[in-house]
């Protein structure tokens, strides 16, 4: 509900009251935006859903409603229509003035939290030693937007960078390079991460094929949480590598996170264990430590485990999960902390929380979000690859990105017979071609899988990231070519007349309600929405035939629509930033 809502709501209660006695307090006034623009902007309800308890015609119950309401400062006199809707037109006057009250606003009118709150995002979370793939691509755009957007409501935001650091993998991969290429145990930066990648996919084979190794490689696992010197200090040059390499993606797209990986929780799992047992949750299955699930079952329907001890005393990415949880409300104090996946660890999430919960470890006023997203698909509607069939590099796919829209304004700029600078050139294809990734992504409802197009997050018109630059660019356009500071506008000098005018008006005052909710469900494709629409409602605006003059108007009617211009390129730029997408002044 946005505040103009909130106060209609208000002005209702006090009409019910009046008209029907204190009973009728706290009923709600059933306030919808109206269906038609002809009828205004909101239409009320609640004279229908009365009529039954008050034994009266809606339109009676209606009238006696009206003739208490006042919402003279908000509305034009309510109407009544129908079998007894009230519809209800916002007042110019009350635009223009919520309107003035934003524009001399930094945060263009949105309160911050009424309860801010400490809450963590675990996302981006890539594995050491392997490749970051679209999967944690999708996870660091996603969870950074989320993160941004609750940072700007005031929450005290922590950014976990889960990675997988930690596990029998590093034993396999330490055994190996022990064998075959040595130095990479002992001196810093001997390998990237290509090598390492294919090293890891050789120590798996190895592992795979060969008993003895398999053996090795345990015991190289034991010494590595025994912490053995050097194996502690080879794994320690692993992780080095592969974050050095995480680190230039996350430059790239301007991403900041607090690494704590699942060796940061290690000496906390046998705890998680004990702390079941006395729960008396723990069940010993076949040498492994588990607790049997509500709601999960094998194949043959039987209940199906979840283990937090293998039988051979190793722990599982379940465990970690549980130890981190514990931590991140004990020592944390999270109040909400969200999960940033893969739609495929759905059902990790909703087991080890459920263990979670039956171990009376959740607090009652601790929120605990999975966020899941779908696949990244190629044009061909299969998993996304390169051409030959292997995993795309992030390193290649964001570079692409770039080079397309390099690509694609130096052929605009020759259209448009412009000369700029190759700084220029560069800044804008950066921007452009990271932004129309980032763009792409959010975008989209995450819970869908989303195909990966090139040619679609570039093109200039569409729901896309150019699009949307491109409108913030040509209102600076404006101010340039008429040599005004928006800045200096003066206030209070909003006059508002034509239709596109008042449309965009109202659009404007919605903002606030957008981001709150993308705040609650975590859609950031809801705030991709409005912004768009919002292009679309000044592109009609500004348009010669549908809308107004602007730069050659009569003054008041000048000045006002300029501080239109205005205030919508500062909603695209606040929405923008909140989407982790920087704006250009020109492109
Ligand atoms: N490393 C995991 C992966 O690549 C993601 C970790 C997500 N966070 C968590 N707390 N489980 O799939």
């Amino acid at each position: 509900m946005n505040p103009t809502q909130e106060k209609l709501k208000v002005q209702f209660e006090q009409a019910l009251v009046a008209a029907f006695g204190a009973d009728f307090a706290a009923i709600d006034p059933i306030l919808v935006a109206a269906s038609n623009p002809k009828f205004g902007d909101y239409q009320a309800n609640v004279a229908l859903s009365l009529s039954k308890k008050l034994g009266k015609k809606p339109r009676v119950i209606a009238s006696a409603i009206v003739e208490k309401l006042d919402v003279s400062q908000i509305c034009e006199t309510p109407e009544i229509a129908g079998p007894g809707f009230i519809n209800l037109k916002l007042k110019t006057t009350y635009l223009e003035a919520q309107l003035n009250a934003i524009q001399a606003d930094s945060r263009l009118g949105i309160p911050t939290a009424k309860t801010p709150q400490r809450e963590i995002v675990d996302f981006s979370s890539p594995n050491i030693a392997k490749e970051m793939h679209v999967g944690h691509l999708r996870s660091t755009i996603i969870g950074d937007a989320i993160a941004r957007i609750l940072e700007f409501q005031g929450h005290d935001v922590l950014r976990l960078n889960h990675v997988g650091d930690w596990g029998t993998q590093f034993g396999m991969l330490i055994a190996y390079l022990r064998e075959v290429y040595p130095q990479a145990l002992t001196t810093a930066n001997a390998l990237d991460i290509g090598d390492l990648v294919s090293f890891y996919r050789q120590a798996k084979q190895r592992f795979d094929a060969d008993e003895a190794f398999q053996e090795t490689a345990r015991q190289e696992v034991v010494r590595l949480q025994a912490g053995a010197q050097d194996t502690l200090h080879a794994w320690k040059l692993l992780c080095e590598q592969s974050r050095r390499e995480f680190q230039v993606i996350y430059d790239l797209l301007d991403i900041k996170l607090i690494e704590r990986g699942e060796s940061f929780y290690n000496a906390l799992l046998p705890g998680v264990v004990e702390d079941l047992e006395k729960a008396g949750l723990l069940v010993e299955n076949q040498g492994a430590k588990c607790v049997f699930l509500e709601g999960f079952t094998n194949r043959e329907g039987e209940p199906l485990p979840l283990i937090v001890q293998k039988s051979d005393g190793g722990y599982n990415y379940a465990t970690t999960d549980l130890a981190s949880l514990r931590y991140r409300i004990q020592q944390d104090e999270a109040k909400r902390i969200i999960y940033v996946t893969d739609a495929g660890q759905a059902n990790h999430f909703a087991q080890f929380l459920q263990v979670a919960r039956k171990a009376g470890w959740i607090p009652d006023d601790v929120e605990l979000v999975h966020v899941p997203f779908g696949l990244v698909l190629g044009e061909d509607g299969k998993k996304f690859k390169t051409r030959s069939g292997d995993t795309v590099r992030l390193r290649d796919l964001l570079d692409e990105a770039i080079a397309r829209s390099y690509a694609d304004l130096k052929a605009r700029l020759q259209e448009e017979e412009r000369e700029e600078t190759e700084e220029f050139i560069n800044e804008v294809a950066n921007v452009v071609g990271i932004s129309a990734v980032k763009y792409a992504d959010l975008s989209q409802n995450r819970t869908s899988n989303y195909v990966f197009s090139y040619e679609k997050m570039l093109d200039l018109k569409g729901n896309t990231a150019p699009y949307m630059l491109y409108a913030y660019a040509r209102i600076q356009g404006i101010s340039r070519k008429g040599e005004i500071n928006f800045e200096n506008l003066g206030s209070n000098a909003l006059v508002l007349e034509h239709e596109t005018e008042l449309t965009l008006a109202k659009y404007l005052l919605q903002l606030d309600e957008v981001i709150s909710t993308v705040e609650q469900d975590l859609l950031p494709h809801r705030l991709c929405e409005y912004l768009y629409e919002l292009s679309k409602k000044f592109n009609q605006f500004y348009d010669r035939n549908q809308g107004v003059r602007v730069l050659d108007a009569e003054e008041p009617q000048r000045t006002s629509r300029l501080i239109l211009c205005d205030l919508t390129a500062r909603t695209l730029k606040l929405g923008l930033s909140l989407l982790g997408i920087q704006v250009l002044e020109r492109m």
